[in-house]
This record gives structure tokens, sequence and C-alpha cells, in this order.
């Protein structure tokens, strides 16, 4: 019998079988060892979306408990301009309480030193007192605090300058030993920098979660298919791995529909096809086409013939196609380079080392070039 579909397409699922991050594990564990021999050096995790962000914070909670330590998983929803720091580090303060277990204190007792009502100025009191009075509801040397998706907090960023002042006093770092790790996507967190200062020179140890690489991806695929009494061709987990080049969300997601296309237990390049093309309507829903509302006309011009071409082209090379052969058209070319450089700020193209402009994702250029 076959088993049903063990992939994990959503977001915020962990996998099945969870794939690589050796480096990024050891990283943890060795931010884990310095917090218990010396202070805590907290970590964050910056990465685009779909990258496995949520997924490594919850391998780095097993990790720690593992480890006989208590940690605790926060997920940050977003929040709007009429909220204030304090409903933010309240939300965080009820998720920390909620998720730490045997806690000597009751949950109301410890968010009592927590009082909505008090104003805004008092959130970083409020705060301290919450911690060094969980600190005391608790006997481990260690406690581990994992924020996920920062970026949500981007219309009360300066929730995260009160973590940070917080976190610097020195009554924490005497009397308590946290270790935070945050996660947010990196646009979003160059600007809280750019907005806090401090924050930046704070929360100085990164980590940048990226592709999985060709290995991780074929064993991942292979481990997750383990009894499910279907096989994929050695032909499709290439394939899979040079259409996503390991992006875990895509992997996932195409492996999904390879899997739903099996005949007789068996996935050839007979399912390819369909599968490439749901895959690629799905991801129009979830994120491609969100990202290209934000191109003009203009820009879209210049994004496709990234898309056709396949490679890394110059403002020159642009700007030469737009005026000679099969792409030209009448255009402003003087204006190429503003055109190339806000299709960069908006994360939709890359420009590399050499000054010379990409799109990065090949699903995302399959999707641009279909839209022709
Ligand atoms: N290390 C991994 N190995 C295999 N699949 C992964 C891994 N990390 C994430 N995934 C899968 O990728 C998708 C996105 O992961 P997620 O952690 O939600 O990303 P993010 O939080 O960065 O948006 C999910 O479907 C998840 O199951
Ligand atoms: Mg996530």
């Amino acid at each position: 019998m076959i088993k049903p579909n063990p992939f994990t397409p959503q977001s915020g699922w962990e996998p099945r079988v969870f794939g690589g991050r050796e480096k990024e594990s050891s990283v943890f564990e060795r931010s884990l060892e310095d917090a218990l021999a010396l202070r805590p050096n907290h970590l964050l995790l910056l990465g685009e979306w779909g990258i496995g962000k949520t997924s490594l914070l919850k391998q780095f909670k097993r990790i720690t408990q593992e480890r006989g330590l208590p940690a605790c998983f926060c997920s940050i929803s977003r929040f709007s301009g009429k909220d204030r720091p304090l409903d933010a580090l309240h939300l965080i303060a009820e998720e920390v309480v909620m998720g730490l277990p045997g806690l000597k204190a009751s949950p109301a007792k410890l968010l009592d030193s927590f009082s909505r009502k008090k104003s805004l100025v008092h959130a970083q009191t409020q705060f301290t007192t919450f911690l060094l009075e969980l600190w005391q509801a608790q006997d481990a040397k260690l406690v581990v605090i994992l924020l996920d998706d920062l970026q949500n907090l981007s219309s009360v960023s300066n929730t995260i300058d009160i973590l940070r002042a917080v976190l610097s006093k020195e009554d924490i770092i005497k009397k308590t030993r946290f270790l935070f790790i945050l996660s947010s996507t990196p646009n979003d967190w160059s600007v809280f920098i750019d907005k806090h200062d401090p924050v930046g020179r704070f929360f100085r140890s990164r980590l940048n979660v990226g592709n999985l690489d060709k290995t991780d991806v074929v064993t991942t695929v292979d481990r997750t298919l383990e009894d499910t009494g279907v096989t994929f061709d050695n032909d499709i987990k290439e394939r899979i791995f040079d259409h996503t080049n390991g992006h875990p969300y895509e992997v996932q997601l195409l492996a999904s529909h390879l899997y739903n296309g099996q005949i007789g237990g068996r996935v050839d390049n007979d399912s390819w096809d369909n599968a490439l093309n749901n895959t690629l309507k799905e991801l129009g829903k979830d994120y491609f086409n969100t990202l290209l509302s934000k191109a003009s006309d203009r820009e879209m011009d210049l994004l496709r013939i990234l898309a056709e071409e396949k490679r890394p082209l110059s403002i020159k090379d642009l700007r030469t196609m737009m005026i000679v052969g099969r792409y030209a058209k009448k255009f402003p070319i003087a204006n190429i380079k503003n055109f190339l450089y806000r299709l960069e700020e908006k994360g939709i193209i890359d420009r590399n080392k050499n000054g010379y402009f990409d799109i990065p994702d090949r699903m995302f250029r399959e999707f641009v070039s279909r839209r022709n």
C-alpha cells in the first residue's frame, strides 16, 4: 500500500526529514556552550521566505532539550501601527510562560509583573522584572528563548530596541542566563538597525540561512520516501535540485507534486511537466505574484529579458539589447540603471559583485518567462 504524501510544503511545518544544516547546528551548539560557560551571546538567523528559519529554530529547540535544558519557541504574529511595544513584549512573555515546563510560579503570577495598563515608558522595566521573576521560578542553568519572525514587529520596531536594552542591563546579566535566538528576513532586519543603531551592534552573531546543497536535497528526498512505497528515479532527484537550487520550500512543494503523480509507486520523467506546472502555480499564489506585482511595466520589460537569457547581464548588455536585436523596443534607455536598482531593492533580482544583474531563483525565472 502506498502511504499518504510525506512531504510538507507548508510554511512553518516541520519537514518529516530534516536535511543538512550541520554547520548551523554546530554554530548553535557552540552558542549553547559559550552561554553555559561564560555568558550568552544572542544569535540572529537571517533568511528569506521559505528558506527554513522556523524549522531550524525548532531543531535548535530539540538540541537544547536533548541537553537537558529548557527552551521555548515563540512565534511572533503581525503587529500593526495601533499596537505598542508593550503589547508585543506581553505576547512574548505569555508565549514564554506557556512554553516553559515546570515553572514554580503560576502563569498569572509571572505575568502580573507585566501589567498592560502601565504606560509605554515602563515597557522596559516591566520586561526586566518579568525576566528576573521568570528566572527565579525555574532551576535550570540556562534557558533558551527562540523568537521567530521578528519582521512582524516592523510597525513596533522599538520593541527590539527595548529587548536589547533589557538584555544589556546589569541585573539581567548578573542574575539570569537567558540565551535568545531570533529570526528575521534580511531586509526588515536592515530597517531595524537603520532605525535603532545599537540593535545592530548588540545582536552581532548572525547566521545566514541559505539553500540546502545537492547531497542534502537528494538524501532528504530519499529518506522522506522511505517506507512510503514510492520511489523517485535518479533523474528526477537531479531535476529537483536543478530547478530549486536547494530552496527547502520549493523542494518540498515540487517533491510533493511529484509524489502525487506516481504511477505504480514510481515517479519518472513522465510525471515531471505536470508536477512542475502545479508547483509554479502554487508558488505564484504563495509568493511570486506578490513579488511580481511590485514591478512596474518598464521593470517587467527588463525582468523578461533576464528570465529569457538565463544568465547575469550588465547594464550595458541590457542597454544594447533594448536598442538592437529581438528584444529591441521603445524604452527610456537612460533610466535602465534606475529600474535595475529598484528591482534589486524590491528583492526581485540580484546584483553580483561584478555589477551583473540576474534572477537568482530558477523557479521564479521560469514563472516570469511563462507569463510572456
Ligand atoms: N532542513 C530542512 N530539510 C527539509 N525541509 C525543510 C528544511 N527546512 C525547512 N524545510 C521545509 O521548507 C519549508 C519552509 O520551511 P520554514 O521553516 O517554514 O521556512 P521559513 O520559516 O524560513 O519561512 C517547509 O515546508 C519545511 O518543511
Ligand atoms: Mg517561518
